[in-house]
């Protein structure tokens, strides 16, 4: 070895480690190591030892595994000459750049004429390391892979859990056994996408939420990824994440990775999901107003569709604000001739048949009810029937005969001629009123994978942001097919998934609570009978499952009875009462004894109060509850316990534990080690339990 550096953040320890000029490979990643540790025993007692049948040497796993080095499995990088002849790219030390907190290495290949660089920093707070490599050519390469640094995954560790999802069923977690081969997951579709979030968890044997060594990671890029999670015939293990293959459509000089975010917890999945949930939000997201309390928001979506008519909206609106609403976000149908989702789509004019004075009488309306006004874009996008199609064909990305989506095309983002349009039109709406607020839609996937598509769509929203600075952006993508780091460094809030369905909705809060926190995640109290799954709901669930989140309510008012609005405006004005502190908590996933209770404990930052929100998904096997362990609490203080919402138990709970009828005062220990005791409760309720330390 003659090369070695090293991260520390307290929590965990990163060590590179490179045999003379070549590139460095993660010799270690964990557990924090004493900084007496020697780099140079690290790296001779790192190495493997040979068997019959192997290389005389076991082949660097680096940071960009090499083929031309013998490394038998995927490579970091694949690149082709302009005339496509593949080149076999070999690295030698050129420079370094060495902070406390952050690393700069850069690689030549002479021969090719490359220059391949790898920047690593580690935040000593969240504890994200964000990983991100780069490629120079002297002359245009074709680039068809390049992996952020690659990082090695545990030996002691049986699974890997990925994410999939569909419309209306976003953030199902995927456990696949690690087996020799590769777990290859690949976004073809151009946007993040429903069924591949990019993320990645392995946990290490006998972790749980709240127990053991996990490591997670988030590749921050909204136009389609690929993660390679690989076990070598000599069982190391290799998880590379990159944009997906062969995204870049034309030869260049220069090429980069989005940002990898990567993190080491030794305390159980939680670990991971709370360094993910205060990096986006602390770190990541940019907020117009940070000292603004996120409002209550109301979405016309659900009670009216496309059939906008003022003095309903109006009646609407007043009912949202006697509820409690602090924003009224008006959604699709406002513009061209948009009666149904077949045209108008880069028509950004209001229909003047349904607004004849405009959008103005609505916004000083919603105004005067001491809202704030948001309006639905969904700017990327055209259809084939428009003017602007047949003025400039040319501007829509794909070939003539392709299948649309949602009847519509995508606009070719990459073309600056595109961006000016839409950035004038929108402009115009948003500068001539009041608005703070725009939902951000992206309704089909592209005809097929192009980076540069994302990045202008990065640049028309950094246009947009940079002229009005004061209006926040919500990503939506119908519902939850644009939630990433990527994304979220340029908007405010993601609408998680088009289901209102609170059942739906509790699984995917918790699953989606790896990564996101409340802060951004949008929930929204739906109508009574759900649109999208035909279930029928009482008003309660429907409010505290919004209520876990950034809440707001998206169903028609006029629907709700006396009860309904009284208990939805009752949890509403518990939210507010609540959100300064815990829109900045932690979302602590709670390892469950009963499978039917979904439940997380929400954390002050300073521990000195939380709330657990304990979901019931479906009828339990067993007939009485099973006490509900707490997480992260001070073992020795005391905290005083109470049932939020008691009053909810059904008749059919006819026994007397304690927080059925008062608060506990009990230690944190036997909250989390013996945990509480709830009321027996139907499918489809939620308990609410807030805890206060004394
Ligand atoms: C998508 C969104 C919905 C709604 C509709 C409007 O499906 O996810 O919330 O805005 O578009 O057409």
């Amino acid at each position: 070895m003659t090369q070695s550096w090293r991260l520390d953040d307290g929590r965990q320890t990163i060590v590179l480690a490179a045999i003379r000029e070549r590139l460095p490979q993660v010799i270690y990643w964990g557990a924090p190591l004493p900084a007496t540790e020697d780099p140079g025993t690290l790296f001779a007692a790192h190495a493997l030892d040979v068997t019959g049948g192997m290389l005389d040497e076991n082949p660097d796993l680096s940071i960009c595994p090499e083929a031309v080095r013998s490394f038998p499995g995927q490579p970091g990088l694949i690149l082709r000459g302009q005339d496509g002849t593949p080149l076999l790219p070999k690295f030698c030390f050129a420079a370094e750049m060495s902070e406390a907190n952050a690393l700069a290495l850069d690689y030549d290949d002479a021969e090719n004429g490359l220059r391949y660089s790898a920047e690593i920093a580690l935040d000593p707070d969240t504890h994200v390391l964000t990983l991100r490599s780069r490629i120079k050519a002297s002359e245009p390469v074709h680039l068809h892979w390049l992996s952020a640094p690659v990082l090695p995954a545990p030996q002691l560790c049986d699974e890997m859990i990925d994410v999939a999802g569909r419309w209306c069923g976003e953030f199902q977690l995927n456990r696949t056994p690690w087996s020799p081969g590769i777990r290859y997951r690949e976004n073809r579709t151009g946007r993040t996408g429903h069924e591949h979030f990019p993320g990645l968890i392995v946990p290490v044997r006998g972790a749980t939420n709240a127990q053991g060594e996990a490591y997670a990671f988030h590749y921050g890029w909204s136009g389609g990824h690929r993660m390679i999670a690989e076990e070598l015939p000599d069982g190391r293990r290799q998880v590379q994440f990159g944009h997906a293959a062969r995204m870049e459509t034309t030869a260049a000089t220069e090429f980069q990775t989005a940002p990898l975010y990567a993190v080491y917890s030794s305390d159980g999945l939680n670990g991971c999901a709370v360094s993910f949930q205060r990096h986006l939000r602390d770190r990541i997201v940019t907020w117009a107003k940070p000292d603004r309390p996120r409002p209550v928001h109301y979405n016309c979506w659900e009670a009216v569709y496309f059939d906008h008519q003022l003095p309903v909206l109006k009646d609407i609106a007043d009912r949202a604000a006697a509820l409690g609403a602090e924003r009224f976000v008006l959604d699709d149908g406002w513009f061209g001739r948009r009666d149904d989702d077949t045209s108008s789509l880069s028509d950004w004019e209001v229909d003047a048949r349904k607004y004849p004075d405009g959008l103005d009488p609505l916004i000083r309306h919603i105004h005067r009810l001491g809202m704030s006004f948001g309006i639905w874009f969904e700017p990327e996008m055209i259809y084939p029937d428009s003017d602007l199609h047949r003025l400039h064909p040319e501007w829509a990305l794909g070939s003539e005969d392709q299948i649309l989506g949602r009847q519509q095309k995508a606009l070719n983002m990459a073309l600056p001629e595109v961006r000016d349009f839409i950035f004038g039109r929108i402009s115009a709406i948003l500068a001539k009123h009041d608005i703070d607020y725009v939902k951000w839609d992206h309704n089909r996937v592209l005809p097929m994978p192009d980076a540069g598509q994302t990045r202008g769509s990065y640049a028309l929203i950094d246009r947009l942001r940079a002229a009005f600075p004061g209006v926040e952006i919500e990503s939506c993508a119908s519902g939850g097919g644009r939630i990433d780091f990527g994304i979220l460094s340029r908007t405010q809030r993601v609408w998680l998934s088009d289901s209102n369905d609170a059942l739906e909705r509790l699984k995917m809060q918790s699953a989606a609570a790896l990564f996101l926190p409340a802060a951004i995640t949008g929930s929204h109290v739906g109508p009574r009978r759900c649109h999208t799954s035909g279930r029928t709901l009482d008003i309660g669930f429907r409010a505290w499952v919004a209520a876990q989140r950034h809440m707001g309510f998206e169903m028609d008012p006029r629907e709700l009875t006396e009860r309904e609005e009284t208990v939805l405006r009752e949890v509403t004005a518990w939210w507010k009462a609540n959100r300064d502190w815990m829109m900045a908590a932690d979302i602590l996933r709670l390892d469950s004894a009963d499978p039917a209770v979904i439940a997380e404990q929400q954390q002050a930052r300073d521990g000195s109060q939380f709330v657990v929100f304990a979901g019931k998904s479906a009828t339990s096997a067993q007939i009485a509850p099973r006490p509900l362990r707490l997480t992260r609490l001070e073992p020795d203080a005391r905290y005083a316990v109470e049932l939020r919402n008691r009053s909810d138990a059904s008749q059919l709970a006819r026994g007397a534990p304690a927080l059925k009828t008062r608060t506990i005062e009990v230690s944190g220990n036997w909250l989390m080690h013996h945990g509480i005791v709830l009321p027996w409760s139907f499918p489809e309720t939620m308990w609410v339990i807030e805890g206060r330390r004394l």
